[in-house]
């Protein structure tokens, strides 16, 4: 049997901390050896970007592959998100597939949630910090979820070209965090902040990175194509640059091929992948001045880890239907 969960079952059961919690296992595993994940494929058709996402996680045993797709103009053609995608998940032990789950919020979630991982080791722990948000979308309301399971997050500030998302944010997210938040009046008002996230579906750079505050975080998960990015050279140049994986990173991120590119940087900006800060092989922030980035192209093990916490929260709670497939 095959265990189908929509949108709705899968938003029933699925938790950031949780989400926060397994994510941060996958990239331990991709450090220690443990983790298959080849390099996404891409197909590009008209209107967007079709991706699919295999990975295999040998401790957590968790085995899965997701379609995504990323259309920019679905939101104002077509009144869809601009993200899809679905999930398939196999028993590693027989190849059986065991369930295939919506994937759109699964990614929301676990984007925000390797966000999460790196603000955890990375950002300064000082209390009552300030987010700043570029874009006012699906990925960035879980970017600031994310943040407040990890810090004591007193306020956040918005910005986004769009008013009406920026409203919808402010709604939608102060009733589920109960911090305040805010509308920025211009993009510098965003660089007070003490944490930032950049999700917005811009293919150039958000902000001036002169401008960024000595000690800030940043977390950089908008764009993920060789052309495109929300950083500036600047802003990579500032930086400890910490990638979620180094082949992504080099294959896959404007933000730092195109800084490499103009030579502005070397290879070896690229300090160390996230998992490698997890399990200690690299240093994390050493001083309360470092500007610390971390860089999210979207790695299928997160997808992995993601789904299996998933079906397994469905199975126990009895949610989704059975099919012969
Ligand atoms: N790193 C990852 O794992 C990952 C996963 C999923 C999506 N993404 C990427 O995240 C981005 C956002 O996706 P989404 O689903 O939230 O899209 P969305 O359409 O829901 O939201 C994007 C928002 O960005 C805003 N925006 C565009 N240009 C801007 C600018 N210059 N300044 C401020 N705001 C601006 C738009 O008005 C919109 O509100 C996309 O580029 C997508 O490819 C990354």
């Amino acid at each position: 049997m095959t265990l189908l969960l929509n949108k709705n079952d899968v938003m029933k059961v699925l938790d950031m901390k949780d989400c926060i919690d397994v994510v941060e296992k996958a990239f331990a595993e991709l450090a220690n050896g443990t983790a298959v994940l080849p390099l996404r494929t891409g197909i590009t058709p008209p209107n967007g970007v079709s991706l699919y996402m295999p990975a295999y996680l040998k401790e957590s045993g968790a085995l899965s592959c997701k379609v995504v797709t990323v259309y920019k103009n679905n939101p104002s053609k077509y009144n869809l998100p601009t993200t899809i995608g679905k999930v398939l998940l196999q028993n590693p032990e027989t190849g059986e597939v065991i369930c295939i789950m919506d994937g759109g919020y699964l990614t929301a979630v676990r984007t925000g949630a390797a966000s999460g991982v790196a603000t955890k080791f990375l950002a300064r722990e000082n209390e009552k910090q300030v987010a700043g948000i570029f874009g006012a979308g699906v990925q960035a309301k879980m970017q600031l979820w994310a943040i407040c399971c990890v810090r004591d997050i007193s306020k956040a500030i918005v910005y986004d070209i769009s008013d009406e998302a920026v409203e919808k944010f402010i709604s939608e997210m102060g009733a589920k965090l109960k911090i305040e938040i805010i509308k920025a009046n211009g993009v510098d008002e965003v660089l007070e902040a003490d944490i930032i996230c950049t999700a917005s579906s811009s293919a150039t750079p958000l902000f001036d990175g002169k401008k960024v505050k000595e000690g800030t975080h940043i977390n950089g998960i908008g764009s993920h194509s060789p052309g495109a990015r929300e950083l500036d050279t600047e802003t990579i140049r500032r930086s400890l640059f910490i990638g979620d994986s180094l082949e992504a990173c080099f294959n896959e991120a404007g933000d730092i091929m195109i800084p490499l590119k103009e030579k502005a940087i070397k290879d070896s900006h690229f300090y160390a992948e996230l998992g490698e800060i997890i399990t200690g092989k690299k240093a994390a922030r050493t001083n309360d001045k470092t500007i610390t980035l971390f860089k999210s192209n979207g790695l299928a093990i997160q997808d992995a880890a993601t789904a299996k916490l998933v079906y397994e929260k469905a199975v126990a709670s009895g949610i989704g239907t059975n099919v012969d497939l």
